[in-house]
């Protein structure tokens, strides 16, 4: 299968089980026991349903068929990332944070839905995606200890050591002089331990071998990094209609960037070398990873 096909094929699974896991309310009565406010499901929904690139699913799907284990385990596990990544960034465009006003070509959560519920939106996709993680987990007891690792994995690696602790520099570090060790801590956590986090939770449900998992962790760091470094060049040069955020706004906010740091074609080099670096990772894998290496291959050009 040609990897745009693979995509689209993965992308599919994330939307559909998302679907399942967080259905609409069109029919329930706001104040019905044991389901989801009819506002706060809406604005859930809102941001979760906009059509995001849903890479970090991807992902976790696409690892864990390359490493041979049941990708039925892992769509909850998958949707559950991807709506603790959407939670991320409904907090990340809050006026007391990046104060944006658009996100995946629409307006941002809380210029729908108010500042207090684009928080309680971003709280439960955070909580709901731990609900849906044990409830999966408790499906396959069979695999229990791969799932329990999976989702710590997952956990510790969106939290207060990982993209919060990245989230809390970038905010500290706003008009400082940039540098580069503090820079690298930044996009560490803010966006390379949120994709890593899928590749080692596949690992874990498939039973990785210690090899396989450092391989993966390598590639998602490589990845990681590399992906933020695009990310603030795209918004120097990017096209704010395909990206659906506007541009420019790091230098407004005096955000620390690598553009900032080293300049525009210095941060191109340093991108180019990770994409690299990353395909390189993936050597152990041999034909198995031609997937991780057409992501890799596409991602490094993205325009969105
Ligand atoms: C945006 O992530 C936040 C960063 C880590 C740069 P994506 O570029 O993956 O955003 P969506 O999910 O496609 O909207
Ligand atoms: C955000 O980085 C990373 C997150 C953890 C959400 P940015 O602030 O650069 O992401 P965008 O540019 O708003 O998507
Ligand atoms: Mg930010
Ligand atoms: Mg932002
Ligand atoms: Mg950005």
């Amino acid at each position: 299968m040609v990897y745009h096909e693979q995509y689209s094929r993965y992308a599919g699974m994330v939307e559909e089980t998302l679907e399942k896991l967080l259905p609409g309310t069109d029919e329930i009565c706001p104040k019905t026991e044991g389901v989801i406010p009819e506002h706060l499901c809406a604005s859930m929904r809102y941001s979760l349903m906009a059509g995001g690139k849903r890479i970090r699913p991807v992902l976790l799907l696409a690892a864990c068929e390359m490493l041979g284990g049941d990708l039925e385990q892992a769509k909850t596990p998958a949707a559950a990332l991807e709506m603790i990544h959407t939670y991320s960034l409904i907090h990340d465009d809050l006026p007391g944070m990046d104060n944006d006003d658009y996100r995946r070509g629409r307006l941002t959560n809380h210029k729908v839905y108010g500042v207090g519920h684009a928080i309680l939106a971003g709280d439960g996709l955070l909580n709901y995606a731990y609900e849906c993680l044990l409830e999966n987990a408790a499906a396959y007891p069979e695999n229990l200890r791969g799932h329990m690792l999976a989702a710590k994995a997952i956990a510790n690696r969106a939290g207060v050591r990982g993209m919060i602790a990245g989230q809390s520099l970038d905010l500290l570090s706003e008009h400082m002089e940039p540098d580069a060790e503090r820079l690298l801590y930044i996009h560490t956590h803010k966006t390379a331990d949120l994709l890593t986090a899928p590749l080692l939770a596949a690992a874990y449900i498939a039973g990785a071998s210690e090899e396989q998992i450092d391989a993966l962790r390598r590639f998602g760091f490589c990845v990681g990094i590399a992906f933020q470094i695009d990310d603030d060049l795209l918004d120097v040069e990017g096209d704010a209609a395909l990206l659906g955020k506007q541009t420019g706004m790091d230098a407004q906010r005096g955000k620390m960037t690598w553009p900032a740091l080293v300049g525009v074609a210095a941060a191109k080099e340093r991108s180019a070398r990770l994409w690299d670096e990353a395909e390189e990772a993936l050597g152990i894998f041999g034909e198995r990873a031609a997937f991780m290496h057409g992501f890799a291959a596409q991602m490094r050009t993205r325009k969105s």
